[in-house]
């Protein structure tokens, strides 16, 4: 496997998100995990002319699904239906761009996933055995995995599920473990055996090995995600990919294909959404295979770079279960094979987890009430203070906690202290003095160290961004922010207004030039107030592109439809510095951020409290 390119390396770069459930609207904890920095590093990337392709959407089937309609008391496709829309507005309000984000219940994912399906099974990697599957005794329902709980069989943790120990992080099925109980009614579950697929991991794991270890060697992996996937290695097992469930896609094959409670696993059906999303974002563009730009193991110039970004509870599918579907489909492990009409796909270059957030101290949970949905955070602050506060203080490699005094304090001490601030000094000052943006005399000591400065933050920023370690990267820009604040205190052009208009007019142009480039540096993370900074300096046209949702019907089916996320991100600016242009008209700018009042921590805290 070839190592990623080099940082600012142009070439196409596959955005491979996580797919949120559709069991309920998204809280901050989730697009802290896979939202908004996928987002961050897939702007940046375009900036810095890679051909990117951001792909995801919901994920609509297995038990999570099912559990969640029967509380409801509806229909699996009518909440998978409602709670799609509702992620969808929420990550549109939230200005993620993606190039397609669609859905698990789509015909086109159907095909792609029974595709792959059928060709792991042709290349003799999916394995029909008995296995022992839970059954509620007392109603003679199957149950599902994660609803059964007990004692770890490997690390002795009490709460273990079903389908992995939390505590130990290894897959487990049911009935390892020790004193099993239903986590619905803490009844003792009675096993019975069933016919199941299982993909031979076994068979896999010397390819998965060299994989990961060429993935080590690249140095581009998080010491925590690399470090998990190798323990994943020491216990490698047959894995069942079927389930005795009537919520999901059908098993391809005869005599499995008309049983209506065998269904797919839904983390092998979830996992080939990046394919299947990917290809039908291509079929939606009239360029039905542009989809292999971004997959072919061997296209020209080689491989795409390809960053899946998660949270940290869905690595072992992102390291292992997936990988492992492709090395099956590519013909790749020990039982060799072919692969089928998609042709030899490439692996992941880059998994990207997160750690956990959790809030005011404790872990988020939607059936305690305690959770900070994303629509309501965006319903009373604006977007890029969520956006900052998360890239700034997110769980990039270390659990983090979200309080509503840290996010009141960055807002305002960084967002509107610091750079709202210089922004609106400068523009104010030039609307006040000049009226457009002033050229320059000639330039000082000063002057250039802080152009160089702020000229030198590209390399030093995309390259963070691009290595995924986005809180230094945003760091690194407010601190150039700062510096130009200083400067600006330093030089005070207000006080030479009467006694060296020339200078003042140098000093300006000089700051406009500071938050025309720190904008750009600041676009990926802040990308709704980085079109009003461009507008206050004087810009016109889109700065940073925004999605939109998009009414579609399913390519397949003309009876479905459902609304996507989709953009065209082309007009995105270059990664580099845009020489302002004198003479450009700057008038009085009103404010870009909105400060927090100090009452919001209470009335955010007394919400909570009232569930
Ligand atoms: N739905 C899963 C979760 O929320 C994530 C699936 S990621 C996928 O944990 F791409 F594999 F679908
Ligand atoms: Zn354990």
């Amino acid at each position: 496997m070839s190592p990623a390119p080099p940082a600012g390396a142009a070439g196409a770069v596959l955005s491979a998100v996580a797919w949120p459930y559709a069991n309920g609207p998204r809280h901050i904890g989730h697009v802290a995990g896979f939202g908004v920095p996928s987002d961050v590093f897939s702007r940046w990337a375009r900036m810095a002319g890679h051909d990117v392709l951001m792909v995801s959407g919901t994920d609509e089937h297995g038990t999570p699904i099912l559990v969640q309609a029967e509380a409801e008391g509806v229909a699996p496709q009518e909440l998978v239906d409602r709670n799609n829309r509702l992620i969808v507005e929420d990550l549109h309000a939230l200005g993620l761009s993606y190039d397609l984000f669609t859905r698990t219940t789509t015909r086109n994912h159907h095909a792609v996933v029974q595709e792959l399906f059928t060709v792991v099974h042709r290349n003799g990697y999916l394995v029909e055995q008995t296995s022992l599957g839970a059954v509620s005794p007392s109603t003679g329902r199957t149950l599902p995995d994660r609803f059964i709980e007990g004692t770890c069989p490997i690390c002795g943790y009490g709460a273990a599920r079903g389908d992995q120990c939390d505590n130990c992080g290894n897959q487990l099925d049911p009935v390892d473990l020790i004193d099993p109980r239903s986590r619905i009614d803490g009844e003792v579950p009675r096993f019975v055996e069933s016919q199941h697929f299982f993909l031979d991991l076994p068979a896999l794991a010397e390819s998965l090995g060299e994989w990961l270890a060429g993935r080590e060697a690249s140095g581009a992996w998080r010491p925590n995600v690399l470090k998990f996937s190798k323990n994943l290695l020491d216990d490698v097992r047959p894995r069942a990919m079927t389930r005795d469930i009537d919520w999901g896609i059908p098993v391809p094959l005869d005599g499995w294909r008309d049983l209506p409670t065998k269904r797919l696993y839904v983390w092998f059906d979830a996992v080939v959404g990046y394919l299947s999303a990917s290809v039908e974002w291509a079929r939606r563009t009239g360029d039905p295979e542009a989809w292999r730009r971004w997959w072919a193991a061997d296209a020209p110039g080689g491989p795409a770079r390809s960053c899946y970004f998660m949270g940290k509870d869905n690595i072992t599918f992102h390291a292992q279960i997936w990988p492992a579907e492709l090395l099956a489909h590519d013909g790749l492990g020990s039982r060799g094979g072919e692969p089928g009409r998609f042709g030899q796909l490439a692996l992941p270059t880059e998994v990207v987890s997160s750690e956990f957030l959790t809030m005011e101290g404790g872990k988020f949970s939607s059936s305690r009430g305690v959770v900070i949905y994303v629509r309501d955070v965006l319903a009373r602050y604006q977007p890029d203070a969520l956006r900052y506060y998360i890239a700034a203080a997110g769980p990039e490699n270390q659990d983090a906690d979200f309080t509503w005094e840290q996010f009141r304090r960055r807002t305002n001490d960084e967002l509107v202290s610091t750079w709202g601030n210089l922004v609106n000094r400068t523009a104010s000052m030039i609307a006040k003095n000049v009226g457009s943006i002033p050229s320059a005399g000639s330039l000082t000591a000063e002057d250039e160290a802080l152009l160089g400065v702020v000229r030198g933050a590209f390399d030093v920023v995309g390259g963070l961004i691009s290595s995924h370690r986005q809180k230094a990267a945003v760091a690194e820009a407010m601190r150039v922010a700062g510096e130009a604040n200083r400067y600006l205190s330093e030089q005070a052009p207000w006080a030479l207004k009467k006694t060296d208009p020339e200078r003042m007019r140098t000093v300006l142009h000089v700051a406009a030039q500071a938050v025309v480039d720190v904008n750009t540096l600041l676009s990926p993370f802040l990308p709704h107030s980085a079109q009003a900074v461009h507008e206050a300096l004087g810009g016109t046209g889109v700065f940073q592109p925004m999605p939109s949702i998009v009414e579609v019907t399913d390519l397949d089916d003309p009876s479905f439809g459902y609304p996507i996320l989709t953009g065209d991100y082309s007009a995105a600016p270059p990664w580099a510095p845009r020489p302002v242009v004198p003479g450009t008209p700057v008038g009085p700018p009103s404010p870009i951020f909105t400060k927090l009042d100090d009452a919001i921590v209470e009335e955010e805290l007394a919400r909570l409290a009232g569930g």
